[in-house]
């Protein structure tokens, strides 16, 4: 990292005493406004170590600072702001990333540490949602991050297949069902029953009854109920394999909430053990006041575990078979109360683990401004979503490059490519409204349009065709290549920020900024004119494109070489 890197050598000696290199890195801004500076450094959180003013230390600093390294070094305010050497710069920054390549802008930092992540988890004999979308692309993508940094990612599938609902199910299809019609066509056919039972149900009450005790029998083990639990369990993951195999997303464990199943009563007596737990009208709970929480359910007056009984015995297992460095859950924020609670009463057990479970919550997904619900049977099912972005992705490319070999994978690549990186780009915690013509646009601030960035660059990579000579000093010193540069030179500190907060959306805007970026060089430059600067030139396309292809791959899209 090279101007950061500079800039942490440059002040270290003049700090060691308060700040360590990490932490001098860490606090380095880029400047909103580029004439100020290339990059910054904060001073105004030293304040009470120099029992100064913030910007007397920044003018102190500055005098004491060897500036020869740097074009100018002025203190503006509380901040010490540097303006690099371009030349220097630009060749360390292009040697750096041609020399690392793919591994620009990892570390080791997670070496030997493991992650659970627990994502997509989509609920059995319903279709995924886009809902379940936007945990399984988050997920992967965190992973993906946390992987660069060497970190052992475990993506966990904690399947939707235990609960009440499966009672419903089951009497549902034993009432009405038609083992032909669910053969045909399971996924949908289930979820007919399913709206079909509560349709019913409003009305007559006492098949709620009815589920209840279908469920009991199915937790018990009766053979007829773990029959048909088992065969709707089958159908369905045969659909949710489609889609994860066109999404490129693959699991570690497919542990869902029935294999806690033998699980349970360890904890279910740890709790009463410890007098942890409390029962209140038959049902056994958790009274979690103290905490400013709604109490948490553990059994039903019915003796039935809940999902939260499940997910207690999921901490458990997890921390028992990961010793994780972090355990996380990508789980829509509509359900942040559960994980506190869950927390909450890991922590009553004593259990200090649970302040490294982090619940990563994310936005809804509205469809045309109206929310999506199962139960009303107004689904999206994500393989038409999907299918359709590739149809669209399609029209896109036979217009733009008729003669593209491969147009079907493309095709495939951008099309899913674009409904990934629609979801990525905001912060996830944003709900947003979905709408597919704008998600495959090749313009504007889309996937396709960075794949698109992506391609161009590769094919004047194609066009020059010769190696560069590794002597030569990459230098470039004009405003569009500078801007271009600074960006790539901050990649690896975005990477880290990515993965600090859990938020793909900051690789998914550095992707799109480095785009415009370079299209604007891309616009002002000749970069194939043969004079003594197409090395350095071609040195820079040739980082763009590493980089390019290295971010979208951290949000698990593909960057097509032609499109
Ligand atoms: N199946 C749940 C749902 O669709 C999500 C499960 C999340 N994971 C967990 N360990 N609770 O709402």
């Amino acid at each position: 990292m090279q101007g950061r890197q500079l800039i942490v050598d440059t002040l270290l000696p003049l700090l060691n005493e308060h700040l360590s290199a990490e932490e001098i890195e860490r606090m380095i801004e880029v400047p909103a406004n580029p004439e100020h500076g290339d990059l910054a450094f904060p001073v105004y959180t030293l304040a009470r170590t120099f029992r100064k003013a913030p910007n007397l230390i920044a003018a102190d600093l500055v005098e004491q600072i060897d500036s020869s390294k740097f074009d100018q070094v002025v203190a503006i305010g509380p901040y010490i702001n540097f303006l690099l050497d371009r030349n220097e710069a630009s060749n360390e920054t292009l040697k750096t990333i041609l020399d690392q390549g793919s591994a620009y802008g990892s570390t080791d930092i997670g070496t030997d540490k493991n992650v659970p992540i627990d994502m997509s988890s989509p609920n059995i004999a319903k279709p995924m949602s886009m809902g379940h979308l936007r945990s399984t692309v988050i997920g992967n993508s965190v992973g993906l991050i946390l992987e660069k940094l060497n970190y052992n990612v475990i993506r966990i599938n904690h399947l939707g297949d235990w609960g009440t609902q499966f009672g419903k199910l089951i009497v549902a299809y034993q009432k009405w069902g038609d083992e032909a019609a669910v053969m045909a066509d399971p996924v949908n056919e289930l979820v007919k029953l399913y709206v079909d039972f509560h349709e019913k149900a409003e009305k007559d009450p006492t098949l709620e009854d009815e589920a209840r005790a279908a469920f009991k029998k199915l937790e018990d083990g009766d053979p007829e109920m773990i029959r048909l639990w088992t065969w709707f369990k089958d159908e369905s993951l045969k659909e949710f394999t489609r889609v994860y195999e066109m999404l490129d997303v693959q699991f570690d464990s497919y542990n869902g909430e029935a294999f806690y199943n033998d699980k349970m009563q360890a904890v279910v007596d740890e709790l009463e053990e410890k007098g942890v737990s409390t029962v209140d009208n038959g049902a056994t709970i958790v009274d979690l006041e103290a905490e400013n929480l709604p109490p948490a359910l553990i059994k039903k007056s019915d003796g039935a575990t809940l999902y939260m009984t499940r997910d207690l015995a999921t901490a458990y297992y997890r921390y028992n078979t990961y010793h994780f460095d972090q355990s996380l859950y990508v789980v829509g924020n509509e359900q942040s109360n559960h994980f506190k609670q869950l927390k909450a009463v890991l922590k009553r057990l004593g259990n200090d683990w649970a302040d490294d479970m982090h619940h990563i919550p994310f936005g809804l997904i509205t469809l045309n401004g109206k929310k999506l619900s199962t139960r009303k049977g107004q689904i999206v099912l994500l393989e038409k979503v999907l299918n359709e972005a590739i149809e669209l992705a399609m029209e896109q490319i036979v217009k733009k490059n008729p003669d593209l070999e491969n147009k079907e994978e493309v095709a495939h690549q951008v099309g899913v490519g674009a409904v990934i990186f629609h979801d990525l780009k905001t912060d996830r915690l944003n709900s947003f409204d979905f709408n597919l013509e704008e998600v495959v646009q090749f313009e504007g601030e889309t996937g396709p349009y960075v794949q698109y960035t992506h391609a161009r660059a590769h094919s004047i990579l194609e066009k020059y065709n010769q190696a560069l000579d590794d002597q030569a000093a990459f230098t470039l010193d004009d405003d569009y290549a500078w801007a271009v540069i600074k960006k790539l030179d901050d990649y690896p500190a975005i990477v880290q920020q990515a993965a600090t907060r859990y938020e793909p959306s900051v690789i998914a805007k550095y992707v799109i900024q480095l785009a415009q970026l370079f299209n604007k060089y891309y616009g002002n430059t000749r970069i194939l004119d043969e004079d003594e600067a197409i090395q350095s030139r071609i040195a820079l396309v040739k980082a763009v494109t590493i980089v390019l292809k290295d971010g979208l791959g951290l949000l698990g899209i593909k960057a097509p070489n032609k499109m």
